[in-house]
């Protein structure tokens, strides 16, 4: 999330994998979390809907709205270096679009919920499992596949120009506010969580 810093195009490559891999390391902090809530939920107890409403914002926001679009940038160019088709790559552009979709509906969820309106609770379960499973599953494919790609097909320019984007998308004011929520939100939820 941080404005990079690099000088140099070997710089550039590092810092902006870097960057994008600790906003895995992140997300899976949360998730982790995500997780005990709706084991608690599947397995009959009540779990704390104010960490549930807070994870949907923070999925809402931070993934979708500012991690993907840095991703973006660098998808771009990967797939005009690549030679051929490669499926699980052009899945994550389609994954991105699931992704949002399946987090919006959660958190539609559970706002019916604090709402006390009638939300089945299988509903509920069912959404929020497909969201971890899509989004775990998804950060493994970058990590495994698309990383990698981006690391051995990409020239020293095109990390320069990814860079450049990425810069210029980090000093929108809508992205300093943005990243402004996202830090009360990952305060408030290291409260709950430590
Ligand atoms: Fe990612």
């Amino acid at each position: 999330m941080a404005l990079l810093s690099a000088n140099d195009s070997f710089s550039y490559m590092t810092a902006i994998t870097d960057d994008l891999v600790q906003d895995h390391v992140r997300f899976q902090r949360f998730l982790d979390r995500f997780e005990i809530e709706i084991a608690k939920l599947a397995g009959g107890d009540s779990p704390n809907y104010e960490i549930l409403r807070l994870l949907c914002e923070y999925f809402s926001l931070f993934p979708d709205e500012m991690h993907h679009k840095k991703e973006d940038l660098v998808y771009d160019v990967v797939f005009e270096r690549i030679t051929g088709r490669c499926e699980p790559l052009h899945e994550l552009h389609t994954e991105h679009i699931k992704l949002s979709v399946l987090v919006q509906n959660f958190a539609r969820q559970v706002e019916g919920v604090l709402n006390d309106q009638e939300i089945p609770l299988e509903l509920l379960i069912g959404t929020a499992k497909e969201y971890i499973e899509t989004i775990t599953r998804h950060m493994r494919k970058e990590e495994e596949i698309f990383f990698p790609q981006a690391l051995s097909l990409l020239a020293a320019d095109d990390w320069k120009n990814i860079h450049l984007g990425i810069a210029d998308l980090c000093t929108e004011e809508r992205y300093f506010d943005k990243a402004n929520q996202v830090r009360k939100i990952e305060a408030t939820l290291d409260e709950f969580i430590n």
